[in-house]
C-alpha cells in the first residue's frame, strides 16, 4: 500500500478553507483517483483564534509558514497566502530548499519570481504547480501543458479578472457609472485588498504572463506586459460601443509575432456576439489557439472557494499519482529569454470624440486621420441638442502609433471638444 501524501497548507483564507473542505469531504474519492491517501499534516495562518467554521483539530498548527514548509511530516507545501514578497516567498523558498513539492495559487509570486523558483525546484527534482493561479477553476494550465502540448500556440486571449468583468457588464446592464459599480463591487467583497490589482489590470496581467511563458516557451516577463486598467471606461463608451456591435472587455492577449512577444492586458472592444463578448458578470474565459487544434474556448469561475480549491486539488492529485510536470511545461532552464515586441500588431480602432457642430468639422478630423494613413471603415454621428456633436469612428486596421499621432494632432484642428477616446478592437 502506498504511503499517504502529506500536505502542509499555508493560508486559511477562502482558498485554504476550500482545500481543507475538499480533502475532508472527498477523502475516499481522492484516494481512489490518486492511488494513495491524501492527508493534511499541518496548517498555518495569521490568526489561530479566528473562527473558520472548520474542524482543524487533527492537524498540527504552525504560526510561521516557513516552519510549516520545513516540517518533516509535510511532503507537499500548498501556498495559498498570496503576495509577491514576504511570507509567501520566504515559505515557498523554504519548502523548495527543504526538498518539498509546491502547489501555489499565487499569481503575483510566480509572475515576479516564477523563473527562479522553478529553476530551484527543478534542479532538486521537485515540482511547482500553479493551476489555481490562473483563471481559478478553469483548467487552463493543464489545457496548455498537456491537452495542447502537440500544438504550436498562436495566441492566448482571455478575460481573467472576474471583478473587472463584473464591473463592466454591470455598468452596461444597470446603466450605472464606474464609480457606483466599483463601490458596489467593494461592498460585495469582490475587490482585492488593493483594488488596483483588479481594476488596474495587474492581477490579470500576472495571469497572462504565466500563460505566455507556457504557450511560447519563454521566461515569465510580467514587466513587459502592456497594462491598462478599466478606470477610464465610461458608461458612454460602453453604450456607444454596443451601438456599433461591440462589448468592452479587459482583455489579455499574448502572441508571438515577427517583432517579438506581444503581451497586453488592456480594455478592448470585441464583437458583441462572440463568446468573449457574451461573457457576463464575474466569470472568466480563456481562448487558446493552436496550429493544429484551432481555437479552444474555456469558460468558468475564475475565483471563489470551490473553484480555486478544485484547481489546487487537480495539482495535488497529479503529484500524488507521480505525474511530475515542469512548472512551465518544459524545464525552466530551457525557457528562452523573451524579446518583447516594441509595437503591437495593427488592428482596427474605435474612436469617440465630440466635435463642434460647424461646417467642415468632420472634414478636418478625416483629414488628420487620412494624413496618418488611417482609413475609416464606419462612422456615426449622433443627434444632439447642444453644440457638441458626438461622433464614433471605426477605423480599418492601423497601428497604435498612427492613432496616437492622429490624437495628438486633433486639438490643433480647433473642432474637437474634450479628450477623444481610442480603444483597440480585437478580432476574436
Ligand atoms: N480578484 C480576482 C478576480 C481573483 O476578480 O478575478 C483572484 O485572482
Amino acid at each position: 500500500m502506498s504511503q499517504p501524501l502529506k500536505l502542509g497548507i499555508a493560508g486559511l483564507g477562502t482558498v485554504g478553507r476550500g482545500v481543507v473542505k475538499i480533502v475532508q469531504k472527498h477523502a475516499d474519492l481522492l484516494e481512489k483517483r490518486a492511488g494513495r491517501r491524501i492527508v493534511i499534516s499541518a496548517v498555518s495562518a495569521r490568526s489561530r483564534a479566528k473562527n473558520r467554521d472548520l474542524d482543524l483539530s487533527a492537524y498540527a498548527w504552525e504560526d510561521d509558514p516557513v516552519a510549516l514548509a520545513r516540517r518533516k511530516d509535510v511532503d507537499l507545501f500548498i501556498e495559498v497566502m498570496g503576495g509577491s514578497e514576504g511570507p509567501a516567498k520566504d515559505a515557498t523558498e523554504a519548502a523548495i530548499a527543504a526538498g518539498k513539492d509546491v502547489v501555489s495559487a499565487n499569481k503575483a509570486l510566480l509572475a515576479h519570481h516564477g523563473q527562479a523558483l522553478a529553476e530551484a525546484a527543478e534542479a532538486k527534482g521537485h515540482v511547482i504547480r500553479f493551476e489555481a493561479a490562473v483563471a481559478g477553476g478553469i483548467p487552463v494550465i493543464k489545457a496548455l501543458t498537456e491537452g495542447l502540448a502537440g500544438n504550436e500556440i498562436r495566441r492566448v486571449m482571455g478575460v481573467m479578472n472576474g471583478t473587472c468583468n463584473y464591473i463592466l457588464t454591470r455598468m452596461e446592464s444597470a446603466g450605472l457609472p464606474y464609480e457606483t459599480v466599483f463601490e458596489e463591487a467593494r461592498q460585495l467583497g469582490y475587490l482585492e485588498a488593493d483594488p488596483n490589482l483588479d481594476v488596474g489590470g495587474i492581477d490579470a496581467g500576472h495571469k497572462l504572463s504565466l500563460l505566455a511563458a507556457i504557450a511560447f516557451g519563454t521566461k515569465v516577463s510580467f514587466d513587459a506586459v502592456e497594462l491598462e486598467g478599466i478606470g477610464r471606461i465610461s458608461i458612454d463608451d460602453i453604450r456607444r460601443a454596443a451601438d456599433m456591435g461591440y462589448k468592452i472587455k479587459l482583455l489579455g492577449v499574448a502572441q508571438m509575432t515577427g517583432r517579438g512577444l506581444e503581451q497586453r492586458m488592456t480594455p478592448c472592444l470585441v464583437p458583441a456576439d462572440s463568446p468573449l463578448g457574451q461573457l457576463q458578470g464575474g466569470t472568466n474565459m480563456v481562448v487558446l489557439e493552436g496550429d493544429s487544434v484551432g481555437q479552444i474556448v474555456l469558460r468558468g469561475a475564475g475565483a471563489g472557494e470551490g473553484p480555486t480549491a478544485s484547481a489546487i486539488l487537480a495539482d495535488v492529485i497529479d503529484i500524488a499519482r507521480g505525474t511530475r510536470l515542469s512548472t512551465f511545461g518544459q524545464p525552466a532552464a530551457t525557457l528562452a529569454e523573451p524579446v518583447a515586441a516594441k509595437a503591437t500588431a495593427p488592428a482596427p480602432y474605435y474612436l469617440r470624440m465630440a466635435l463642434t457642430d460647424k461646417p467642415g468639422a468632420l472634414a478636418k478630423v478625416a483629414t488628420v486621420l487620412g494624413d496618418e494613413g488611417i482609413s475609416i471603415d464606419r462612422m456615426r454621428q449622433y443627434g444632439h441638442a447642444d453644440s457638441d456633436a458626438p461622433v464614433l469612428i471605426v477605423t480599418h486596421k492601423t497601428t497604435r502609433d498612427a492613432v496616437n499621432h492622429a490624437l495628438s494632432r486633433l486639438p490643433a484642428t480647433g473642432v474637437v471638444l474634450g479628450e477623444p477616446v481610442a480603444i483597440r478592437i480585437e478580432s476574436v
